[in-house]
């Protein structure tokens, strides 16, 4: 492995400002192939930008955000695509198809990528199986729960095996009950290898995942 891929993120002194808010000031940190890492902080802390900076949808002001041992800032347009397609994402509003099933909202993931149709199904059957989905394959979102939806997405963002999962506040829409039931689905999907950087603000839930802690506040890394 190259020097520098040793490390599967790493921010070297990053800042990004918007307008006169600085989102982020001279935050630097390393997460490591396999971690499953938290990033707490309160509303405003920078939380969803160093997310967006990780997934190249932002790039820094000054600093250096590298990802895979590509460092963003050099990214040509071109390449973009294919480096997004390393990084799963899901979101707190779970952004599924309303007018697709399940099995098929977790197959447009693999048209982007420009898998051979013949592939799909055993690709989506195994992930719907992993998120434990298999009864709803055929379901409609709408006859979906809270939980249910976040696990569509999570097997959307899984189906292509990506490098790194993100998780902005996956949580944030859900109720105690099926939060952990989430939760304890991230912790096997990272304890089978896959990397996890979770933004969120629930303390509990923090408290009860017992994993590293990058803590923001203002921007700036802060102790816990
Ligand atoms: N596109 C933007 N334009 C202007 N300001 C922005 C933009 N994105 C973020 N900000 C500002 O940057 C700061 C950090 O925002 P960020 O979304 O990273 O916070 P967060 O920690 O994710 O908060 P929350 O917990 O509410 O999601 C905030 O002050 C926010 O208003
Ligand atoms: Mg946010």
């Amino acid at each position: 492995m190259s020097e520098a891929s040793k490390h599967l993120v790493k921010f070297s002194d990053v800042s990004k400002k918007f307008g006169v808010v600085s989102a982020l000031d001279k935050v630097s940190f390393e997460i490591g192939h396999g971690e499953f890492v938290f990033i707490t902080g309160p509303s405003g802390a920078g939380k969803t930008t160093i997310l967006k900076l990780i997934l190249a949808e932002l790039l820094p002001d000054s600093g250096k955000v590298e990802v895979g041992g590509v460092n963003t800032g050099n990214l040509k347009e071109s390449e973009t695509p294919l480096f997004r397609q390393k990084i799963g994402v899901v979101f707190q509003d779970f952004k599924v198809l309303m007018e697709r099933t399940v099995a098929e909202n977790v197959e447009v993931a693999l048209a982007v990528i420009g898998l051979p149709e013949k592939e799909w199904s055993e690709r989506v059957k195994h992930v719907l199986k992993l998120v434990g989905l298999t009864k709803q394959t055929n379901l409609f979102p709408a006859q979906l729960s809270g939980g249910e939806l976040q696990r569509v997405s999570l097997a959307r963002a899984l189906v292509v095996n990506p490098m790194i999962l993100l998780a902005d506040e996956p949580t944030g829409n859900l109720d105690w009950e099926t939060s952990d039931s989430v939760m304890e689905l991230f912790e096997k999907i990272n304890k089978e290898g896959k990397t996890v950087i979770m933004a969120t603000h629930n303390k509990e839930i923090v408290k009860k995942h017992q994993k590293r802690v990058i803590h923001i506040v203002g921007g700036k890394i802060s102790k816990t």
